[in-house]
């Protein structure tokens, strides 16, 4: 076993997302909660997964699901109570797992205390948020929400202006006040010493906001959110945060940093944090027009576009734009880590984004778990991915994501755009595809409610659920838990250092990187499309092959079948 390696558990761990309102519901609810997470807490262990990061489970009005605090030391009634999360915290680590929690600070619910005593400017508390003065019909600058929609509201009741980057009921705390600082480390104070093993900073790249607030530039269509991201305190307060907070703690440090580059990221792991979380591969499936461009909503062909166009239409991706994405942070980065995920409760569906979830759902889904399984990078895994779930359709009244809600009015209201043309948007790019409940077994409400559930359940959980999974040696769900735990055995697969063989013109549609540590090596070949292709000029394929995800491989066949993904090792 090679020693000369820079050795961190975070790095070898493997990370499962729960997004806990839709994982398992324990009293009939509808909505998820802590006691129904319990209840489950054996499936972690049989995937094989190191650390559960918990979404946010504080009190919270649920204006973002969560993402919206009320009060940062109790936990939200629907979810249950602080000692039910105790015991999931016992749970977890009973079984030599890891918790890592949300930690969700450039901003609080508007139902928080300390903004209801900020909207009184002599409550003490007039400078806790982002306020500024000014007539009601004439905002402070021209900054929109990154939801959508003007970033600044007016408050009746101070008669004053107040920023939120995100919705209106989530505004911005204001990080140049001490006070506040100190507030904040206190609460993460509280975390830490009740035991838990990290935290996943929500947006924190956003915290420190630039002098002045001055306007955004903007064009004809675009405008410029630059500002937004790493203000100019930022390594500032990170550092703080660091020293007063986890400094004396073996815990993992998440940073959401949107905006955020490699060089930039190199500062965030100085500060202290562990991993950044960044979004580029995410951003190659979009196609030019951005995530929710009207002019590609108001594209004449898409309203009548057929099922398989639309799926090109709307979920393009180039290879060669995904490996110049992880490799810009892979190499950008230098020695420092990362982390990798093809889907998240803000993304859509691993297998409807990256493969083909009608044809080739278990050969493109197991070929996506080789992909996030074989880099250099800690690898998140969002619940369900591992099982396959997919998108599906949306009503307009069914939209429960406040993103997509507000996207889908501007789209038909400011653009004219009817809905049954955005439906197929929605499909592709609402956070409400990863947000539709954890499908258990074929029972009604996939296994997750007796009750009503807060979202609607996608139909195809007769076919695709964890029980049907567990009983099918060849499903998506063993296929991870073999990968997960090869990866863990293997440092090659954790340390070694990547070589970025393809794609290129010869071998259209076909990945292949090397990992190398020492005189370990292993070259990843994934066919990622539904044609056959002949690999045999890539180096190594003669070689064993140590994984895959089809049967009866013989290494003399250099053919790969579609979305075949091979491991071989070059040894
Ligand atoms: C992060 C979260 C997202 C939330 C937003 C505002 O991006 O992942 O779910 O809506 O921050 O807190």
């Amino acid at each position: 076993m090679s020693t000369d390696v820079d050795r961190a558990w975070w790095k070898e761990a493997s990370v499962y997302q729960v997004y806990p309102r839709s994982f398992n519901d324990s009293d009939g609810d509808g909505l998820g909660d802590l006691q129904g997470i319990r209840n489950r807490a054996d499936y972690f262990d049989e995937l094989g997964v190191d650390v559960v990061w918990l979404c946010p489970v504080y009190d919270s009005p649920n204006a973002d699901m969560g993402y919206d605090i009320r009060d940062y030391r109790s936990i939200m009634d629907e979810m249950g109570t602080m000692a039910d999360w105790e015991g999931l915290l016992d749970d977890v680590h009973d079984r030599d797992m890891k918790l890592v929690m949300d930690l969700v600070v450039n901003h609080t619910s508007d139902e928080h205390a300390w903004f209801v005593e900020s909207r009184d400017p002599d409550g003490g508390k007039d400078d806790w948020y982002i306020w500024r003065d000014g007539g009601p019909d004439e905002p402070p600058n021209n900054w929109i929400s990154l939801f959508g929609g003007p970033a600044w509201t007016y408050d009746e009741r101070r008669e004053a202006w107040y920023l939120h980057l995100f919705d209106e009921k989530q505004p911005d705390l204001n990080w140049e006040n001490p006070d506040i600082r100190e507030a904040i480390y206190d609460m993460m104070t509280f975390w830490l010493e009740k035991g838990i093993d990290g935290f996943r900073m929500d947006a924190i790249s956003c915290i420190s906001k630039p002098h002045g607030l001055p306007d955004a530039d903007t064009g004809e269509d675009w405008f410029d959110m630059d500002l937004y991201f790493n203000g100019p305190r930022i390594h500032e307060f990170m550092q703080e945060m660091a020293a007063e907070t986890y400094e004396n703690y073996d815990v993992m440090l998440i940073g959401e940093t949107p905006g955020t580059d490699p060089e930039e990221a190199k500062q965030y792991y100085e500060d202290g944090v562990d991993v950044v979380v960044y979004f580029d591969h995410m951003d190659v499936t979009y196609g030019p027009g951005g995530k929710w461009s009207p002019d590609y909503v108001g594209m004449e062909t898409l309203a009548s576009a057929g099922d398989e166009e639309l799926d090109e239409m709307l979920n393009t991706m180039d290879l060669a734009d995904l490996q110049e994405a992880i490799r810009h942070w892979d190499e950008g980065v230098g020695d420092e880590w990362n982390c990798l995920y093809m889907g998240s409760h803000d993304q859509t569906r691993a297998v409807s984004r990256f493969g083909d979830d009608h044809e080739y759902h278990r050969e493109s889904a197991t070929l996506v778990a080789t992909f996030l399984l074989t880099q250099r990078a800690t690898p998140f895994l969002y619940q369900g991915d591992e099982i396959g779930m997919t998108n599906t359709d949306w009503d307009r009244d069914d939209i429960r994501d406040v993103e997509a809600r507000g996207q889908v009015d501007i789209l038909t209201d400011e653009h004219d755009v009817p809905y049954e043309t955005i439906a197929p948007f929605v499909r592709n790019r609402s956070r409400d595809n990863a947000r539709t409940p954890m499908q258990w077994d074929d029972s009604e409400n996939a296994g997750f409610t007796d009750g009503d559930p807060w979202i609607q359940v996608n139909d195809d959980y007769d076919r695709i659920n964890v029980e049907r999974a567990m009983a099918d040696p060849d499903s998506i769900f063993h296929y991870y838990r073999r990968l997960l735990d090869h990866r863990s055995e293997s440092d090659v697969l954790v340390y070694g250092d990547t070589a970025y063989v393809l794609p290129d013109d010869e071998y259209p549609n076909v990945w292949a990187h090397r990992r190398t540590l020492g005189e370990d090596s292993v070259l990843v070949v994934l066919n990622w499309q539904a044609e056959k292709r002949d690999v045999a000029g890539i180096d190594g394929v003669d070689s064993p092959v140590l994984f895959g995800n089809y049967d009866g491989q013989t290494t003399d066949e250099t053919t790969l079948r579609p979305y075949e993904a091979r491991v071989y090792d070059l040894g």
